[in-house]
């Protein structure tokens, strides 16, 4: 069943729990997450990005989410927007039945110019007023996501400030994110703890200060009641970089968000966890592997399985270990 993210979130938060949320494009994605949400019985938050209604088209997307709700009803479902950059975007989404968008006014609508607080706030606030009118949840943004390490946004296309970050950017106000939900009522704050998107995070082996864990139980202190939510929280796992390598792919050394410290995180306060990367990455490897092995094979379901099945046992493996295995 379609279910909100305030809704979905507050019983984390009840429970102590951390919900992954991951981005989808096609069929493949979707069947791999609710495959392993059913194994496991977790609840589950599909994202869609502007990218992801680009690819797929708005109807298909609309429709592939229908089709999941009604093969695993028992499962809560929330349909979130990933990024909305404008007002518009997200009323478009709840047109389309999403049970959630997220505003992120941290940028301006380009997705690559940090925006003033007061653009930010007015913006967000915007949203929530037609979005609650119709009990769809908001998730704001505030601080610019980027590398702690490297003071960088990622590589993600769309998604991200350009040129280099300063501090003060890449670590979210505890004072201004209560000043913020206080003026926005947001259900859920994205915060810059030290994350950035894509596979490119960190240089180095991340070290236990790789995330500020501080500035998470800072901000949670101030505002118990709203979601923290965490971007960039891929693990970019070694072994699948090391798979791509080995059947011919061509991606440079580079770290992701160790699965230890986001349960950190989520000890802390952090209740949605976004994840795209990682499932990219499962996907390529499985596929890369597959023709390599079958070099004579073209029906495209040989390969898709075997995609579809490596991003399963990632999805499991997160809703284990964010502890929303059993809780659906
Ligand atoms: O935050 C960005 C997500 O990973 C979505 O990426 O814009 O390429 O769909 P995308
Ligand atoms: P990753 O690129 O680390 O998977 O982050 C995805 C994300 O934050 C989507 O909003
Ligand atoms: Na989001
Ligand atoms: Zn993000």
């Amino acid at each position: 069943a379609l279910i909100s993210l305030r809704q979905l979130l507050d019983h984390a938060a009840e429970y102590d729990y951390g919900l992954p949320a991951f981005n989808i494009n096609n069929m493949e994605q979707i069947l791999s997450i609710m495959k392993a949400a059913n194994e496991v019985d977790s609840p589950v938050i599909l994202q869609a990005s502007a990218g992801a209604r680009g690819y797929a088209g708005e109807s298909f997307l609309r429709k592939m989410v229908e089709a999941a709700i009604e093969q695993y009803p028992h499962i809560p479902i929330c349909m979130h927007q990933d990024h909305g950059a404008s007002p518009k975007v997200c009323q478009m989404a709840i047109r389309s039945g999403f049970s959630s968008v997220m505003m992120d006014g941290s940028l301006h609508e380009d997705g690559k110019t940090p925006a003033s607080y007061e653009y930010n706030m007015e913006v967000t606030r915007r949203v929530v007023e037609f979005a609650h009118a119709v009990g769809v949840s908001v998730e704001g943004e505030l601080g610019v996501l980027g590398s702690l390490e490297t003071g960088m946004a990622g590589e993600e296309d769309g998604v991200g400030a350009e040129g280099k970050l300063d501090e003060s950017q890449l670590l979210t106000d505890p004072d201004e994110a209560a000043a913020f939900v206080e003026a926005t009522k947001v259900d859920a704050l994205a915060i810059a703890i030290g994350t950035s998107h894509g596979a490119y995070k960190f240089t180095r082996p991340p070290s236990a200060d790789t995330l500020s864990i501080k500035r998470i139980r800072e901000i949670h202190a101030k505002i118990p009641n709203t979601h923290l939510v965490m971007h960039g929280s891929s693990s970019v796992p070694q072994a699948l970089l090391e798979q791509i390598r080995e059947y011919g792919g061509d991606i440079k050394e580079t770290y992701g968000v160790p699965v230890s410290q986001i349960v950190e995180g989520i000890k802390n306060g952090v209740r949605k966890v976004n994840i795209d990367t990682d499932i990219r990455l499962a996907m390529t490897a499985a596929i890369r592997a597959y023709m390599y092995q079958h070099p004579g094979e073209f029906d495209p379901r040989k390969y898709f399985k075997e995609a579809t099945t490596a991003a399963q046992q990632l999805c499991k493996e997160r809703f284990e270990a964010f502890g929303s295995a059993g809780q659906a």
